[in-house]
């Protein structure tokens, strides 16, 4: 494993004896960034990092289990990469599957222990820590497991193995509260992406729409500046814009050909239906869901609905849903109407600019295209567009 490159914060010079002032600054300073910190892998990197400094281990990683999968995943160079092994894999699989903490002087001639990285890297591991993590509920939720020594004969001591346990039961709640955070957000995501598709598959609008417009979302956001947690608000806010559509009777939103002008009129009420649906909770996600679902089909120059809201009162998530929705639109069949082509849709967002659109949005649509078609070729939908 010992194959990414790591940026640890440069370690103080080695000590023989780490002097109790010195390890307890460490223990302070330490756990009360990770106890503030709710991101997974920062969390991760910091108890890395902290296991590191206390025991001078030449390399410290913090694994925790994805059940899921049966693997074990950390992640490196503070939060950029990811790795995975097996969940049984060399000896911190043997911690975890069995709940002993090791401490081993000479690695290269315990069994357990998987030279496969070694043999790639060239990283020769000689001693090793590891050490499981437990729940509240009991069970084992990840281990720490350290690499070489520094300095001295480059084994860890009984000592090490005692304050690397002490720093598994310092960050170990702080690491499963985060855990659990994470845990939460995910399946938030998942039910509103479930939701989002209701107004969808009513529709028989195929597959991905949802997932589309999510992405393309966070991917326009990003680039008109927004940070990296507002493009994710916007990204799990946005597959909602459509839920209104479940409550337009099924000879209107299923018929095969152009809808009249008094048929037309009930499909608009989808926008106002959603905002309602979704208006009544105080979370700041279905806030943002309503607020989209409200403002969708509203155009730059005044001429969409249901209000004709014009220019900066259309809120900006709304102008960008209208963006990502309608390319998306186009490219789709649609039980009125056959998909575009390409060329066609473009010129369509192009000419769009300024009328539908936001300028702004348009130009940046137009320098992230390459993006934009990767995810739609991504997630195309299951059955190719017959050519039209
Ligand atoms: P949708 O199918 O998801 O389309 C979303 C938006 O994409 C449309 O909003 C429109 O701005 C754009 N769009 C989609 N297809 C075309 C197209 O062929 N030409 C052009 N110029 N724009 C297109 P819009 O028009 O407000 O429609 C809202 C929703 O009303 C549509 O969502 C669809 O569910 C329904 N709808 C609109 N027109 C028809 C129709 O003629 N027949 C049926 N059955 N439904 C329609
Ligand atoms: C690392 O490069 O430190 C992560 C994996 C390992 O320690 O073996
Ligand atoms: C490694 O696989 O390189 C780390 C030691 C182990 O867990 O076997
Ligand atoms: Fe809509
Ligand atoms: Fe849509």
């Amino acid at each position: 494993m010992g194959d990414e490159p790591r940026i640890n914060h440069v370690l103080k010079p080695v000590r023989n004896e780490l002097d109790a002032e010195y390890l307890l600054r460490i223990i302070f300073d330490y756990t009360t960034k990770i106890a503030n910190e709710r991101s997974l892998q920062r969390v991760l990197v910091l108890m890395a990092d902290m296991g590191r400094q206390m025991i001078q281990a030449d390399r410290c990683t913090v694994w925790v289990i994805d059940q899921s999968r049966k693997e074990l995943f950390t992640t490196v160079a503070h939060g950029v990469t990811e790795l995975r092994i097996p969940i049984d894999s060399g000896l911190v699989g043997y911690s975890i599957m069995s709940g002993e903490p090791l401490l081993i002087e000479d690695a290269t001639t315990d069994p357990r222990h998987n030279t496969d990285s070694d043999r790639l890297t060239g990283y020769v591991t000689r001693s090793v820590i590891t050490v499981p993590f437990v729940s509240s509920s009991g069970e084992i939720i990840g281990a720490y497991q350290a690499l070489n020594k520094l300095g001295t004969d480059g084994r860890f001591k009984p000592q090490d193995l005692e304050y690397l346990t002490l720093a598994a039961s310092y960050a170990g709640k702080s690491l499963e509260s985060v855990m659990l955070q994470e845990e939460i957000v995910s399946t938030q995501r998942e039910l509103i992406l479930a939701l989002g598709e209701i107004g969808e598959s009513r529709s028989k609008e195929t597959g991905h729409h949802v997932k589309r417009v999510a992405e393309y979302s966070y991917v326009l956001a990003l680039a008109l500046g927004l940070s990296i947690e507002e493009a994710e608000h916007l990204k799990m806010a946005s597959p909602m814009h459509d839920i209104g559509k479940i409550a337009i009777p099924d000879s209107i939103l299923n018929k095969p050909g152009k809808l009249t002008e008094q048929e037309f009129e009930l499909m608009k009420t989808h926008t106002v239906i959603g905002h309602h649906m979704l208006g009544g909770s105080n979370r700041e996600l279905l806030r943002s869901a309503a607020l989209i679902a409200y403002q969708h089909h509203e155009k730059w120059d005044g001429t969409g609905y249901p209000l004709g809201l014009r220019e900066n009162d259309i809120h900006l998530y709304g102008r960008i849903t209208a963006v990502a929705d309608v390319f998306d639109a186009l490219g789709s069949d649609r039980i009125y109407k056959k998909a575009w082509e390409l060329e066609r849709i473009i010129e369509l967002m192009r000419e769009e600019r300024g009328r539908h659109f936001d300028p702004r949005i348009i130009d940046v649509f137009f320098s992230k295209l390459p993006t934009l078609l990767s995810i739609r070729s991504k997630y195309r939908d299951e059955f190719p567009t017959p050519p039209s």
